[in-house]
């Protein structure tokens, strides 16, 4: 019989770390495991007010936050080990910070000058890939100390698949963020650490709200045959399934979560 004692659901709590979690995406994920009544590290790097609030507003109690620049190698490892200082233990990971493309980022082959596609190139490969690697390192360590195993799941992008000709830094980061998953999965499973990718097409966060309001909403919705695009919570959603314990079998997957707007083959 499940033990339904305050004792017995403080026990089954798991420790999670949400990076990049002060807003959109990551906000929603933190918000889906604090319902289910996991303890949630919130991870942020500029924006403290955005984790703050995203913290006041989860369910349960003793979720913490975190911060740190994921472009720097030792800030990334402190966020992971501040993390399990704080709240203890660390069974899930979702490696969801990134730069996204937008506007300022914009580096396009055709125009943009050489400083500035070195920047470009430096930045996404150091965030969006070499943060989420940096971040695994330190928590497959953590999780491998507890011989408990653990779920590690990488925010990829449809990018990755469909090509991003204005950011192609970013669609190639997502790409080696996919392949950076699979070989964690072979490489942490003798651990019961299980690695997942989900691979999201366009997502209605708040920043891209102005983005839909505008000129290219209508064809950013016509993208997918629901005529619409993703939610926050959708993302969250199907993270919150491959970090449970019936997911083990998925380690390796990426899952594309797009509306059907993009069909691998
Ligand atoms: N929205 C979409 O349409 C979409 C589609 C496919 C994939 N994705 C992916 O989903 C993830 C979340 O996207 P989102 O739309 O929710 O983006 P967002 O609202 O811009 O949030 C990005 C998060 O990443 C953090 N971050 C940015 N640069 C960082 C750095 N140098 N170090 C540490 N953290 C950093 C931000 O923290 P601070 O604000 O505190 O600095 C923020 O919490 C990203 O990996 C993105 O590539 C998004």
């Amino acid at each position: 019989m499940r033990d339904e004692s305050p004792a017995g659901r403080e026990e089954r709590r798991r420790s999670v770390l949400v990076t990049g979690a002060s807003t959109g995406i990551g906000a929603a994920i933190a918000q889906a495991f604090a319902e289910i009544g996991d303890r949630v590290a919130v991870h942020y790097s500029s924006n403290a007010e955005g984790a703050q609030r995203v913290v006041a507003g989860l369910p349960g109690t003793g979720h913490v936050i975190v911060r740190g620049d994921m472009g720097d190698a030792e800030q990334a490892r402190a966020v992971v080990t501040d993390a399990i200082e704080l709240i203890g233990s660390l069974d899930v990971v979702v490696n969801n910070a990134g730069i996204a493309p937008t506007p300022e980022t914009v580096h396009d082959v055709a125009t943009a000058d050489y400083t500035d596609w070195i920047d470009s190139w430096r930045s996404f490969v150091d965030v969006n890939l070499l943060g989420t690697a940096n971040v695994t390192w330190a928590a497959a360590r953590q999780m491998i100390d507890q011989q408990a195993g653990g779920r590690i799941v990488n925010v990829g992008s449809r990018g990755a698949f469909v090509g991003e000709p204005a950011h192609p830094a970013y669609g190639a980061s997502k790409a080696a963020v996919h392949a950076f998953g699979q070989s964690m999965a072979i490489a942490l499973a003798p651990y019961g650490i299980a690695v997942t990718s989900v691979a999201p097409g366009f997502v209605a966060t708040e920043r891209q709200e102005t983005t839909l309001a505008g000129s290219r909403g209508e064809g950013l919705r016509a993208q997918s045959p629901f005529g619409r695009v993703g939610t926050a919570r959708e993302i969250a959603s199907a993270v919150v399934y491959l970090a449970s314990a019936d997911a083990e079998w998925c380690s390796g997957a990426v899952v594309d979560l797009n509306g059907a707007s993009y069909l691998r083959t």
